[in-house]
């Protein structure tokens, strides 16, 4: 405090210490840049939906729709185009039960659109989120018992969605419900049948978000009752999510993911230097419904905001972002490059 009050006239220059010569020019701050986006650390959700040359635009996620299979496909040419790493592919089907058995229909639209991109053969890792929420009538991610989610009900379901997916082509599944021991039944559910290649992305610190309802409004995926905090995360607690995170690794999770992003950068910079697997960070829906919205309005630079907040991420310790901003950052990349 002392020397903060001190008065101007003490105060003479900052001796050898100046940390401007380093940003004195572009070509200096770009030599010194601490950390650099790639377009090949980005994965792109898409929305999948059954039928063809059907594109429907999602409102609350501007620039971005359910896509049938052919459409998605078109999607995918274009983000391999631009060097984006990969797709992370969420179905909604034409009917929605009690159990959510859609999520392991071979005929739903995410096995379909894995094997169509499969047959495309881009450049791309193709991933498939594993949860119910999109497939129940009642939009919890696992089947009701007595009116709460049934953790253990659940993890054979998610099991063979998993290995449905795996079946059509996913090269990783992200099970994404929080539910206690779903890393455990996947692993088992996927080697049983064959897939032990298959690796799993595990939402291992999910919180109970305000941050998911564009993404909601876009699967018609907002629980009809109640919410998500019996079996999503209290955004709270960051041992708790340390936690998390240990039992995904030790359950056989081979990337754990945090979510949403910019509300876990400490999670992050935790996890890096806790566990040896690479880690992957969610910039969730309304993270980016925030940035557009202002960026709408005027009030913030779309690329510089989007790029900063990006770069955020990664410097945290993610390496992979998956991100609905994909396409546009490989886009602002290559432009930035060109330059
Ligand atoms: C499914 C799931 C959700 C998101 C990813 N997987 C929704 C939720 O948990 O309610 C949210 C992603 C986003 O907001 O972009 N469980």
């Amino acid at each position: 405090m002392g020397r903060i009050a001190a008065p101007a006239a003490r105060i003479k220059t900052p001796g050898p210490e100046r940390p401007r010569r380093l940003r004195r020019t572009a070509a200096l701050r770009s030599l010194v840049k601490g950390t650099r986006l790639a377009a090949g650390q980005f994965v792109m959700p898409l929305f999948v939906v059954g039928g063809r040359n059907s594109v429907e635009q999602i409102g609350s996620l501007p620039g971005h729709a359910r896509l049938s299979v052919d459409r998605a496909v078109d999607k995918a040419r274009e983000l391999a185009q631009l060097g984006v790493g990969g797709v992370l592919l969420f179905g909604i089907p034409e009917r929605k039960d009690e159990e959510g058995s859609g999520a392991a229909d071979p005929g739903g639209p995410v096995p379909a659109a894995l094997r169509a991109l499969k047959d495309a053969g881009l450049p791309l890792v193709l991933a498939a989120d594993v949860c119910l929420c999109e497939y129940t009538s009642h939009g919890h991610c696992g089947v009701i018992v007595n009116g709460d989610v049934d953790n253990d009900a659940t993890l054979p379901l998610l099991g063979e969605a998993a290995v449905a997916y795996a079946d059509a082509g996913a090269d990783i599944v992200g099970p994404s419900g929080m539910m206690d021991g779903q890393v455990a039944a996947l692993r088992g559910a996927l080697d049983g049948a064959g897939h032990d290649g298959t690796a799993i992305m595990a939402y291992a610190s999910k919180a109970a978000s305000a941050f998911y309802g564009p993404f909601r409004e876009a699967a018609g995926s907002t629980p009809a009752f109640g919410d998500r905090r019996s079996y999503q995360m209290d955004y709270a607690n960051a041992r708790e999510a340390i936690r998390e995170m240990e039992l995904d690794v030790r359950e056989g999770a081979d990337i754990l993911m945090v979510k949403p992003a910019l509300t876990s950068l400490d999670l992050l910079v935790r996890a890096r230097e806790r566990f040896d697997v690479p880690l992957a960070a969610y910039h969730v829906s309304g993270e980016v419904a925030m940035l557009e919205a202002a960026a709408e309005k005027g009030w913030i630079d779309r690329k510089s905001a989007a790029l900063e907040e990006l770069t955020a991420i990664v410097r945290a310790g993610a390496g992979i972002v998956i991100t609905y901003l994909a396409a546009d950052a490989a886009r602002w990349l290559q432009e930035d490059a060109a330059r």
